[in-house]
């Protein structure tokens, strides 16, 4: 048996396979109950954010298995922000995941750090501003070589006023979809249902066009690449694009595995690349006022 944290890749396989409703179901039966509801996903406490111990990790990595992703509250780290990114990358270290990308806001560490930023290369950008995120996977605009697997949010400073994240499993996601139309599954796993025009980037180069699926199966295992943004975006043809509507609708309706957090320091959210978004924050701040500060960095592969 092909397993991986004890589950069975090949049955996992099989329940994506929109030919074989009876895998689907009993994959869907387990999948929805061992997920953690709406404000019951414990948070899992670390002693040092620089060196989980194994019963931490194997906490984590269990509650990954279940959700796709852990909340973690670390106890002890620096005060000093530089040095909590290089910590950062310790704790991720420890769970093998790789770096992904020489992003143009990174440091050395591959931290990205999101807050507001006037920087020109930043300037205008919704990450780096007040402003909500809508629903999304990162690096939904990459080339296929360049997925991103994984990724660790990181509340270094919360905003005084808003700034929650919330989070869908991409699983969930996938088996609210099916059940309402699984027509609209087969047309979101085309490989052109999805396309990112090419873009200028502050550094002057150019990023290409990006063309693929919203959904796609890698080693048994269901991957996302999706946006909720409706400029500069376009879908193969009108049954695609109402797919895509259709999923777009069914996230704003999820209730029961919703999750809303609001990071505080020291915690944060480490994950295989699940659905998420973010409220605006600080609103009365002036701007460039507001001291949230998130880091951020994305792997490669995943947990
Ligand atoms: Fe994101």
């Amino acid at each position: 048996m092909d397993t991986k944290n004890g589950v069975d890749l090949s049955q996992l396989h099989k329940a994506f396979d929109l030919e074989n409703p009876e895998a689907y179901a009993a994959w869907r039966r387990s999948k929805l109950a061992m997920s953690p509801r709406a404000g019951a996903v414990p948070v899992i406490q670390v002693g040092d954010l620089s060196q989980p111990v194994e019963s931490e990790k194997k906490a984590i990595l269990a509650q990954v298995s279940e959700s796709n992703f852990a909340i973690y509250q670390a106890r002890r780290f620096s005060a000093d922000e530089d040095e909590v990114g290089a910590e950062l990358r310790r704790f991720t270290d420890a769970f093998g995941l790789r770096i992904a990308e020489a992003h143009r806001s990174a440091g050395n560490n591959g931290v990205v750090a999101l807050k507001v930023s006037m920087a020109e290369h930043q300037r205008g950008f919704i990450p780096y501003s007040r402003k909500a995120m809508n629903w999304h996977t990162d690096g939904y605009y990459n080339s296929e070589a360049d997925t991103i697997r994984a990724f660790v949010l990181h509340c270094v400073r919360q905003a005084d006023i808003g700034g929650q994240s919330q989070i869908i499993d991409n699983e969930i996601a996938y088996i609210r979809l099916r059940d309402a139309n699984p027509e609209a599954v087969a047309l979101l796993m085309d490989a052109q249902a999805m396309t990112i025009p090419e873009s200028p980037e502050a550094d002057g180069t150019v990023r290409p066009v990006s063309i693929g699926p919203v959904f796609f199966i890698e080693d048994g295992r269901l991957i996302m690449r999706y946006t909720a943004r409706t400029r500069s975006i376009s879908w193969k043809n009108e049954a695609t694009q109402k797919a895509a509507a259709l999923l777009q609708e069914l996230l704003e309706a999820e209730r029961d595995y919703l999750h809303t957090l609001t990071l505080q320091p020291g915690q944060g959210i480490l994950n295989n690349n699940t659905l998420h978004n973010r409220t605006a924050f600080d609103p009365n701040a002036d701007i460039g006022a507001s001291q949230r500060m998130l880091y951020r960095i994305r792997f490669h592969n995943r947990l």
